[in-house]
């Protein structure tokens, strides 16, 4: 007898950035696992094709720009009204700012960055957690960063410093909402040919493929946004139940190693 285990049965999660890239594919994931999802994004015709393709009973859209603290704080009660609860929230919104070097630095985009990559996220572990405190959840807090989280020369200055940034964060709560049992993690990812990465660097979904292949430390394997939506999920599961202010860093030994020593 086939006996199909469902990772986040009787789950809400809610996710941002969810219409494309890494947040649909964890959209995908995560009712394809027995969640209830809210498909939160500032692309409102990606994201109901997202829930089109998915199914009204497993997932819903809600408009969410996670740099306004108001709209997060609606899309969470939206997300209370639909569901009555909150198990999970994937903070996953990101964009990668300004791609000029420091001598030209865009300040205007280093904020815009930091208003999504860091002050937006802090809204939605805000939020989600006072909505999980106040019915005695113990719930899952994920927050994309990056490797350019761990490590600088991977990714623009703003980016980089907004990723750092956000690691402090998800630590920092991590210690507060402990004591909820609350847990609070990071997952960063290596390079992944999203809209994100091509737009930013002109480039087609196999060229930034063919990009990270020769770049990565792991060899034999692509990159995907499965793979990210996968360590997102096992965050979000009771798998990882003990689990608390890590960073899960999902590129392949690339942070760990010096790529430029041959032995
Ligand atoms: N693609 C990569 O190589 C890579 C590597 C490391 C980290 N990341 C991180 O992964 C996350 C997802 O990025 P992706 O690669 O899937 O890119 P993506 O562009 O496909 O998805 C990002 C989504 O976030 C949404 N978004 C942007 N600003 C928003 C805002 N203010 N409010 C709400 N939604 C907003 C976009 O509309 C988009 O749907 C980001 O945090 C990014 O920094 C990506």
């Amino acid at each position: 007898m086939l006996c199909i285990i469902y990772r986040l049965e009787d789950k809400v999660a809610l996710i941002t950035g969810a219409a494309s890239g890494i947040g649909e594919e964890a959209v995908r994931l995560f009712t394809e696992n027995g969640a209830l999802v809210v498909v939160a994004d500032v692309q409102d015709e990606l994201g109901h094709q997202v829930v089109a393709s998915i199914g009204s009973d497993k997932a819903t859209y809600h408009h969410c720009d996670v740099r306004d603290e108001k709209q997060v704080e609606e899309t969470v009660k939206f997300t209370l009204e639909k569901h009555g609860r909150l198990d999970i929230m994937f903070s996953n919104a990101g964009i990668i700012g300004p791609l000029t070097g420091i001598l030209d630095l865009d300040i205007e985009g280093l904020d815009n960055t930091m208003a999504t990559n860091v002050r937006g996220v802090a809204s939605t572990i805000k939020h989600a957690a006072r909505a999980m405190v106040a019915k005695e959840i113990r719930g899952s807090i994920i927050c994309t960063t990056s490797v350019a989280a761990c490590l600088g020369g991977t990714g623009p200055h703003a980016y980089t410093a907004s990723k750092h940034a956000l690691v402090g964060l998800v630590r920092s709560a991590c210690r507060e909402l402990g004591h909820h049992g609350i847990r609070v993690n990071c997952v960063s990812p290596f390079g992944v040919a999203t809209p994100l990465s091509c737009k930013a660097y002109n480039l087609e979904p196999s060229e930034v493929e063919a990009n990270s292949c020769v770049l990565a430390n792991l060899k034999g394997i692509v990159l995907k946004a499965r793979h990210i939506a996968e360590a997102a999920l096992f965050l979000a599961s009771d798998e990882s139940a003990y689990i608390s202010g890590h960073n899960l860093v999902v590129d392949g030994g690339f942070t760990v190693v010096n790529q430029s020593f041959s032995a």
